[in-house]
């Protein structure tokens, strides 16, 4: 059998982090670009840390068409770049970067990803309060989609109070929407929690008991639950909070909508919606098939 889509003309994109062999990217970008009738081929590249703008000049040099990014080079990758996108530059990490004339740019899809989360179940965040779980890299895009979805409020929920403050100033900083910090114990306190995301390591791959979320009361009044987990599919928390009557999407979801986004910007192009849930779920089989 001969291959059809990778020939001399073949456009070449990758995945930059480290590990990268866990990966499930490749398998994501290869089959969008295929059932789009793309000629494009996506591989992994493990890369060291301090190595990164070594490998981006090289990849220029190559004419690799784009890369994803991811941990733990989503910053260091800033410094290697020709121009980077305002929101990314607000969100402090890059996750997609397309080649240009000049060098390239850097994108950040992740919270594109997330964005989608909503926009697919037409949820609107503007004027509804938003509930952070987590202050760290991941709860950055989240934190600034707040912002930028306009959001009545944020609240940010998190064990250590100096990291949540800091996400809190830095969205304050760029939005005028109000900004709150509580702990897990005052979780039951927050008016209104109609949007919760979830995006700490806790309930994540053995861990499968674990939530941050004890008092699960808490989810009486919130709408819909998006956990950037996605292994386990369905979390402990997740679990927890559609017992209490939310819809509960995990980070499956965040993952396939992040890469197309990239593919959108790689190819310049909108794949329509419906495409894009066809994409989405045969993806979905694949990866829970395993
Ligand atoms: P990532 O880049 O994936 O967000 P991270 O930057 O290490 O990873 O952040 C992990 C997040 O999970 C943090 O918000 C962390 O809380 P702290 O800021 O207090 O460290 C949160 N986290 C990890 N283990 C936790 C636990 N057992 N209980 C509550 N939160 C936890």
């Amino acid at each position: 059998m001969c291959v059809d889509l990778v020939n001399g003309k073949t456009n070449v994109y990758g995945i930059i982090g480290n590990p990268v062999e866990k990966s499930f990217s490749p398998v994501l970008q290869n089959t969008i670009a295929k059932e789009l009738g793309k000629s494009a081929a996506y591989v992994p590249f493990k890369v060291e840390r301090g190595q990164v703008k070594t490998a981006v000049e090289g990849a220029r040099a190559l004419g690799i068409k784009g890369f994803n990014v991811t941990v733990p080079h989503k910053i260091e990758v800033m410094d290697a770049l020709c121009a980077i996108d305002p929101v990314a530059k607000r969100i402090g990490a890059v996750n997609t970067l397309k080649l240009t004339e000049k060098g390239y740019e850097g994108y950040n899809t992740d919270i594109i990803g997330l964005k989608k989360c909503f926009e697919e179940r037409n949820i609107s965040i503007e004027g509804k309060t938003v509930v952070l779980a987590g202050a760290g890299g991941a709860a950055n895009s989240a934190a600034m989609l707040a912002g930028e979805e306009k959001a009545a409020k944020l609240v940010i929920v998190n064990r250590t109070a100096e990291k949540a403050e800091a996400l809190a100033e830095r969205v304050r900083k760029y939005y005028p929407i109000e900004v709150e910090v509580t702990d897990y114990d005052s979780i039951t306190d927050i008016a209104d929690p109609e949007i919760f995301v979830q995006t700490t390591s806790v309930g994540m791959g053995n861990d499968v008991d674990g939530t941050p979320v004890k008092k699960t009361e808490f989810f009486d009044n919130v709408k819909i639950v998006v956990d950037i987990i996605y292994t386990p599919w369905e979390t402990r928390l997740m679990k927890d909070a559609a017992a209490r009557g939310a819809v509960t999407v995990n980070g499956f979801d965040m993952l396939f909508y992040q890469g197309l986004a990239s593919f959108e910007i790689w190819h310049d192009m909108k794949v329509d919606r419906e495409t894009a849930k066809e994409l989405k779920e045969k993806l979905t089989a694949f990866y829970r098939r395993g």
